[in-house]
This record gives structure tokens, C-alpha cells and sequence, in this order.
């Protein structure tokens, strides 16, 4: 695991679009998925702005989203695909059409599920996966006691969960759903190159454990240890309950010795 502690939330998502862009430069017609939460957004921003500077080009990217909540009306604008057409889909060249995500307005949901991770594998899975992690360590929506063998499924949400995805529903955790449609572990796991964001504080103690705490189930986020391609991009708050942050900090500051190589 690659962890680029930066000096701020704008370099942390600049250095991540750095990953996306070299992917697309090499394949443009690579599988991106993609995730909904406010630690994506300055990444797609990035992400963006190259876009219109001519220096990338989405137009052939097929995207896959990570999670959806169930029953919320098509035209919700907190429904996650509403979200990633406002956060991700009109900010950069992609064609919409090419941008799925489980359904969660599906009368069967578990063939929903069923059939979202064929479609994954139909088109020769994710080869960058974009994370952020949730304060109790939930990685798409996967939350503490998942199995970490999972495929996508229906999970209910913890109060944790709906109370931080309160400030999207005006306050009120009423409003946000008890149900989701969620990739399980396995099927994040089983993209090519994770790319983890997150900043603040509040994210500081879900990182130490993803990154330095034990492999486990109730920190989800931590099976991400046992990927061999995965890049941890933090701002110091995030960072600040790290243990190893000089030898990463080492580790990044010393890395072009041995590029090329
Ligand atoms: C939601 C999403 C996750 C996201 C998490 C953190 O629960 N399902 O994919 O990582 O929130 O959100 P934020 O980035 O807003 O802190």
C-alpha cells in the first residue's frame, strides 16, 4: 500500500486525478469506477478542468458506480446516479450512457445485484477504483460486520452511516434511507488499482485503521491491505494518527530514485 500524505485536500485530489489521467493516457476505453460522498468530488473537479485544458479525454471510459440507496425516487437528487451525473458525468467528456450503477428502484433486488456484477465482469472489470471511507472505516457501503468475501447485495446502514449522510437530506436522518445496493468487498477487491481519498479529521482514525490497524470486519477498509495495487492519498489531518507518516512520507519523497529502474 502507497500512502501520499499531502499538504492539503486540493493536492490530495490532484495527485489522484494524476492516477486517472495516467491510466486514461494508456487505455482510453479503461473502466473507472467510481464513488458518490463529498472525498470524490475534488477529483472529479481535477478531473474536469483537464477535460476542458485538452490534456484528457473520458469519451471512451466506461464508469461503474459502487453503491446506490434503495427506494429513492428517480428524480431524488440525492440518488446516487443523480449525484455522480451532477458530481462526475457533467463535469467531465464522458458519454452518460456508459455510467452504471446498481438499480436500486429494481422490483428484484437481488437480481439487481445479480446482475450488476455480471455487467462488472462483461466489461473486463474496474481497472481504477476511486474510494473514500466512511468515519467508522465502511468502504462503498459496506459496513462493519460485512463479510469481506462479499459480492454486491443488499446492506442495511448503520446509524453512524445515515447520521454522517444526514447533511445531505437537510439534516434529517429520517430522510436517509435504511437500505442500500452496494459492491461487496470482494468485487472492490477485485479491481486492478484502488485509489483511496480522504481528508479531515474526522477520517483521521478510519485511516490509521485501514492502513496500520488489523485486517478485520468491523473496519472494512482495512481488507485493502491484502491488495497488491492500492494508493492512499490523505491530507495531514487525515494522516495525523499514522504511526509510520515519516517512513511514508520518506517513501514518496525518495520514489524517483527508483523509477525506471
Ligand atoms: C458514503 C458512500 C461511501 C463514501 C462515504 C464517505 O457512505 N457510500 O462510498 O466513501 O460515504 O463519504 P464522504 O466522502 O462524504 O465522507
Amino acid at each position: 500500500m502507497e500512502v501520499v500524505i499531502c499538504s492539503d485536500v486540493a493536492q490530495a485530489a490532484s495527485r489522484a486525478a494524476d492516477t486517472v489521467e495516467a491510466l486514461f493516457s494508456r487505455s482510453p476505453d479503461a473502466v473507472l469506477g467510481i464513488a458518490t460522498g463529498s472525498s470524490p468530488v475534488g477529483i472529479y473537479e481535477e478531473l474536469g478542468r483537464r477535460v476542458s485544458a485538452g490534456r484528457l479525454s473520458l469519451a471512451k471510459a466506461r464508469a461503474f458506480m459502487l453503491d446506490e440507496y434503495v427506494g429513492l425516487p428517480s428524480e431524488h437528487p440525492e440518488r446516487y446516479q443523480n449525484v455522480i451525473l451532477r458530481d462526475f458525468v457533467a463535469k467531465v467528456d464522458i458519454d452518460a450512457d456508459n455510467v452504471h450503477g446498481p438499480d436500486g428502484l429494481a422490483e428484484d433486488l437481488d437480481a439487481a445485484c445479480a446482475a450488476y456484477e455480471r455487467a462488472i465482469v462483461e466489461a473486463g472489470g474496474v481497472d481504477l477504483q476511486i474510494l473514500g471511507v466512511g468515519t467508522d472505516g465502511h468502504i462503498a457501503f459496506n459496513e462493519p460486520g460485512s463479510s469481506l468475501a462479499s459480492r454486491t447485495r443488499i446492506k442495511c446502514l448503520t446509524r453512524q452511516t445515515r447520521q454522517d449522510n444526514a447533511r445531505f437530506f437537510g439534516g434529517d436522518v429520517d430522510q436517509v434511507p435504511l437500505h442500500c445496493l452496494t459492491q461487496g468487498i470482494a468485487t472492490i477487491m477485485a479491481a486492478r488499482h484502488l485509489v483511496l481519498i480522504a481528508s479531515g479529521e474526522a477520517k483521521a482514525e478510519a485511516i490509521r485503521q485501514v492502513v496500520e490497524g488489523s485486517v478485520s470486519a468491523m473496519w472494512p477498509g482495512t481488507i485493502l491491505q491484502m491488495h497488491p495495487h492500492v494508493t492512499v492519498f490523505v491530507d495531514k489531518a487525515a494522516a495525523s494518527q499514522l504511526t509510520l507518516a515519516d517512513y511514508f512520507n520518506d517513501v514518496y519523497n525518495h520514489k524517483h530514485l527508483i523509477q525506471g529502474r
